[in-house]
């Protein structure tokens, strides 16, 4: 292949930051790579939306079945969100023995067993680094750096903007409202807000990571949530007097009874590490038996960090497409266990 190309699906927030950076780091993709990545079609909803200079109007189109269906279209990126359709077109991608990329966390929580499968099945690749807590690789930290370890417990701050909003509630004294908005305006929220603020978004994501950490199905179903709406200023003001944060925060611990998971707002001495995590900045603990405590930080949400997952993923699927592995990349052996269907 002297190139690659790609059909992305959606070019909002995180779309139009992977467009800038495939742009921006045309040079060094291609180095890496040894061939030049380009996007080639692009599906949106609104032709007339304004979509900054690194998008090209002439690759926009409207119709999903034309860009998956194109025979010179290599690589399929998953950025439009929602499940049914988005489902559909992943679905279709890789029974097409097209790799994909998606940030969809909603999808992944509820159908990511199932879609892992059929991509194992038609030898393709699908990556979902983006898919939680934004910038960080936690999926690769966790599948890959700590596979060989017995990881006993995840904790952190997995939703920018509910830490967002806490924060600008706490040091600038910005109402709930005001804060929403803003975090909406820059992009780090949910297109429905209530995935944020009532926890579901971080619960999505603990259901994923835990998956990957114990090595079993861990359902949306099975994460307990609370969400923050209730929170005031006057909260967090009185926990700071004593010497706390109210931060929203995921837990998953793994025994022999089980797994046990929860996404809550709780208080934190001021003193703790993620007390200090500020905006839409996340942070993740990972506890193994061997190698004992571990810390992830990074921006959370919003359109370039998250866009670095997605085009380390697009590297990843492009590098395997070149060498002909696609579908191939077993890292973690829970991968065969989900892969074939075994029960926890
Ligand atoms: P946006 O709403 O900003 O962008 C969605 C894009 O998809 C838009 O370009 C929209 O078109 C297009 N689109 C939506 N539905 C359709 C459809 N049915 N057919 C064609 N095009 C469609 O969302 P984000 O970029 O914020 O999020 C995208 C995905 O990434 C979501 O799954 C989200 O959960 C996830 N994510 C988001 C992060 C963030 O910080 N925002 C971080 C990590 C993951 P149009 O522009 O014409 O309306
Ligand atoms: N709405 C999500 C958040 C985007 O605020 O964390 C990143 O997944």
């Amino acid at each position: 292949k002297k190139e690659i190309t790609i059909g992305m699906l959606g070019c909002g927030t995180v779309g139009s930051g992977v467009a800038t950076m495939i742009r921006e780091n045309e040079r060094e993709l291609t180095q890496r790579l040894g061939v030049p990545v380009r996007i080639d079609k692009i599906v949106i909803r609104d032709l007339e939306k304004e979509r900054g200079t690194f998008v090209d109007h002439d690759l926009l189109c409207l119709n999903i079945a034309d860009v998956i269906n194109d025979p010179s279209i290599d690589v399929i990126v998953e950025v439009m969100g929602g499940i049914e359709e988005a489902r559909e077109a992943i679905e279709q991608a890789l029974c097409a023995k097209k790799p994909v990329i998606t940030a969809n966390k909603d999808l992944m929580a509820l159908h990511g067993h199932e879609l892992l499968r059929l991509a194992h099945e038609n030898s393709c690749d699908l990556y979902y680094e983006a898919s939680v807590a934004g910038g960080i690789p936690i999926i690769r930290a966790v599948e890959d750096g700590l596979s060989s370890d017995r990881i006993s417990g995840i904790m952190g701050i997995v939703n920018g903007t509910t830490n967002y909003i806490l924060t600008k509630m706490k040091e600038e004294n910005w109402s709930y409202d005001e804060a929403l908005k803003k975090a909406q305006e820059l992009g780090f929220a949910e297109n429905d807000p209530t995935a944020d603020v009532e926890g579901f978004d971080a619960a999505r994501k603990m259901a994923i990571l835990s998956t990957l950490a114990f090595s079993m199905e861990v359902h949306l179903e099975d994460v307990k949530v609370s969400g923050m709406t209730t929170i005031k200023k006057e909260d967090l003001a009185l926990a700071e007097q004593f010497g706390y944060s109210v931060k929203m925060l995921g837990f998953s611990e793994h025994d022999e009874n089980g797994v046990d998971a929860s996404v809550e707002p709780v208080f934190l001495a001021s003193s703790h590490p993620l007390a200090s995590v500020r905006n839409e900045y996340n942070a993740v603990y990972v506890y193994g038996d061997a190698v004992g405590e571990t810390m992830f930080y990074g921006p959370g949400a919003g359109s370039l960090p998250t866009a670095t997952a997605v085009v380390s993923d697009v590297l990843m699927a492009c590098r395997n497409l070149l060498l002909g592995i696609g579908g191939k990349r077993n890292p973690n052996p829970m991968y065969d266990r989900l892969i074939k269907g075994e029960e926890n």
